[in-house]
């Protein structure tokens, strides 16, 4: 039979068979042949999405708005200080509002909950835009930059290294399992991911062919690596104070020059972005100024060295957000 997804929301990938995650994958990558190709692609008009962000963002927002667009669908976008919810009115309430005056809603913020909530009361497509727990959009990305790659991406291992616990390292290792791949989180054993997480990815892997591996070995994670794939250090909603301590954890699994030759000669650089490899940002000036740091997760040479796909993985989102939103409201 068939792959069919309408109608449904866009939580965690745990949600989706490798056959649903394959289906969006195949349609982003006609997406993107279209848009490249000059072909108009105006398919669901009438459509109207809105756009909850609790979080800054400029990929996610864009990639939401511009795939809308293309689309020919109406996009309202709510940044934290334009709407009700929460502060005079309730999530069940704000969510079936919305559902009775738009097709699907987007949301980027906290407790994964609320993705979840938003989708109970809306009744409409709720796509996550990331949580605290999980940043699914961003996997199929990811994914579609790998296979470009790689073509076949069975048994390809992708290392994670840096805060392992994180939205993308979760995600990373959800999407890696249920696509036959080798996740590796190499990590301090204090930023390893929930084992709870860990054994439900490890049961889907069983059963995918795929692998997952924590370690604390940057020998280990970059050996035979062909996707070394790197996160901020600090994710967003955690406190400023942190960057002290994960600086002293993290500094070993930093992606530099060294790093890069420990895997393999045909590895790829990716990287959600934004990132803090050089001083041109405000937050980069201040820990050069404090902790001497030139970077941090990832050092300027590589970031913009010759196996760095970062920006097709960026454009990417695009193309996969618009096959989340025609798949899902066809
Ligand atoms: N990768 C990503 O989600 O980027 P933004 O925070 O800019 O949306
Ligand atoms: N882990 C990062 C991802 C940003 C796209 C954060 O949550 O800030």
């Amino acid at each position: 039979m068939g792959v069919n997804v309408s109608g449904r929301s866009f939580l965690t990938l745990l949600d989706y068979t490798p056959q649903e995650i394959n289906y969006l994958l195949e349609m982003s990558a006609e997406f993107k042949r279209m848009k490249r190709n000059g072909v108009e692609h105006k398919f669901l008009p009438n459509k109207q999405i809105v756009l909850l962000f609790e979080k800054t963002s400029t990929r996610t927002r864009c990639s939401f708005e511009v795939a809308a667009r293309d689309l020919g669908m109406g996009v309202t976008f709510l940044d934290p200080g334009s709407s009700q919810m929460g502060k005079k009115e309730s999530l069940a309430d704000t969510a079936k509002v919305l559902g009775r005056l738009y097709d699907g809603i987007e949301y980027r913020g906290y407790k994964q909950s609320v993705v979840e909530d938003l989708a109970k009361y809306s009744g409409v497509p709720v796509w996550n835009g990331l949580t605290d727990d999980f940043h699914p959009t961003q996997m199929l990305a990811d994914i579609l930059t790998i296979r470009e790659e790689f073509g076949d991406i069975r048994g390809r291992k992708l290392t994670f290294f840096g805060d392992a616990r994180n939205n993308v390292a979760n995600s990373l290792m959800v999407v890696c399992a249920k696509l036959g791949m080798k996740f590796c989180a190499c990590a301090p054993k204090e930023l390893f991911p929930k084992a709870e997480l860990v054994e439900k990815c490890r049961a889907v892997a069983a059963e995918t062919g795929g692998e997952v591996v924590l370690t604390e070995s940057v020998d280990e994670g970059a050996k035979d690596c062909d996707v070394v794939y790197t996160d901020i250090w600090v994710s967003m909603g955690e406190p400023a104070e942190l960057w002290d301590e994960r600086i002293k954890l993290l500094l070993r699994y930093q992606v530099n020059k060294e790093l890069m030759s420990k895997a393999k000669d045909t590895a790829i650089f990716l990287h959600c972005l934004p990132s803090f490899h050089d001083r041109e940002t405000v937050l980069g000036e201040e820990i050069y100024q404090k902790y001497g740091l030139e970077a941090m997760e990832v050092t300027d040479d590589v970031f913009l060295g010759k196996q760095g796909r970062q920006f097709d993985e960026a454009e990417n989102r695009m193309h996969t957000i618009k096959a989340v939103l025609y798949a899902t409201l066809k």
